[in-house]
């Protein structure tokens, strides 16, 4: 296997809106859609489509949003040996998008509140089989801290995207990440510092590097990412597009950072075409209903 992804799976409700409601104010939402989403098997599926073999270590609940969450996995061709049933609520996240495509989202993580350290250890031979480990913030941090402490133990490269942003992340049980993938909002609240010119994005994330994470690549939207490392740093220039719907676009970089370093081991490369791929999906609806496949994606690239 290539990637183990252990974390959350959701079921997006989509409300498109004009604007966002003020306070005590009800607006009519003119489109609806409903799809899978959830950080954690976002980038799974973003890594299958593109051809990497993916194991997911989720927990689904015990009601009609289960099926079709298994019936996707299986779909994008996604292992589910570790998708487990669960006597609670499968995750949700209401989910509103306005004409400018800004978002807001509300998680109600259900079962994937329950995902524990002892489901990580009960799957670590096979966890230990992958060539990655790509981690998210949408189950708890204690499960979290697990998967670090198993990659380090097989000696396997452990990614974290710290979101959605939790001041309770303990810095130091996740030092052994090999990648850590903060958008600006992330980092600030992770080291305290202001992210909003490029000279504060630097100085706070090297203070992830000084913890002991050796590559910082920061996601910067429409300026792009930069990617930090005790050598140096690297810009990676942001692909432009007509943005329609933003929601789950860093999901989309991970995803495809993580198939192609996988794939190739060349973190520039990969991060650039992250970038890309990131970048195509927001100009469509959705959150996995706008990720490109392999083909789609070298067609694109070729264009
Ligand atoms: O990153 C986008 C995702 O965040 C959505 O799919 C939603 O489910 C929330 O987890």
């Amino acid at each position: 296997m290539d990637i183990a992804v252990i974390g959350s799976n959701m079921v997006d409700l989509i409300s498109y809106i004009e604007r966002m409601p003020a306070e005590g104010e009800t607006v009519e939402a003119p489109n609806f859609a409903m799809g899978c989403g959830g950080k954690g098997a976002n980038q799974a599926v973003v890594a299958a489509r593109l051809g990497s073999s993916v194991r997911m270590v989720t927990r689904v609940g015990n009601d009609i949003f289960a099926d079709n969450t298994i019936a996707n996995f299986e779909r994008n061709g996604i292992d589910t040996t570790y998708v487990l049933p669960t006597e609670a609520t499968s995750g949700v996240a209401p989910i509103f998008v306005d004409e400018e495509s800004h978002n807001s989202i509300i998680i109600v993580k259900g079962a994937n509140a329950l995902l524990t350290p002892d489901d990580v250890r009960a799957a670590e031979e096979d966890i230990a089989t992958c060539r990655l480990i790509a981690l998210q913030l949408e189950i708890p941090l204690e499960t979290v801290y697990e998967a670090v402490a198993l990659g380090k133990r097989h000696g396997i490269p452990v990614l974290l995207n710290p979101a959605p942003a939790q001041p309770d992340l303990v810095l130091a049980k996740v030092r052994d990440c090999e990648y850590i993938v903060p958008n600006e909002t992330e980092l600030s609240l992770l080291t305290g510092m202001p992210a909003e010119t490029m000279e504060d994005v630097r100085n706070a994330a090297s203070v992830l590097l000084d913890v002991g994470i050796p590559n910082v690549i920061v996601t910067l939207g429409e300026r792009g990412a930069l990617w930090l490392t005790a050598d140096g740093e690297h810009v990676i220039d942001a692909v432009t597009v007509d943005a329609h719907d933003t929601t789950g676009a860093g999901d989309a970089f991970i995803g495809c950072f993580s198939h192609y370093l996988v794939a190739d081991g060349d973190v520039l490369e990969a991060l650039k075409k992250a970038s890309h791929y990131a970048a195509d999906s927001v100009t469509r609806p959705g959150t996995q209903s706008s990720y490109a496949d392999a083909e789609q994606f070298e067609r694109l690239r070729g264009a």
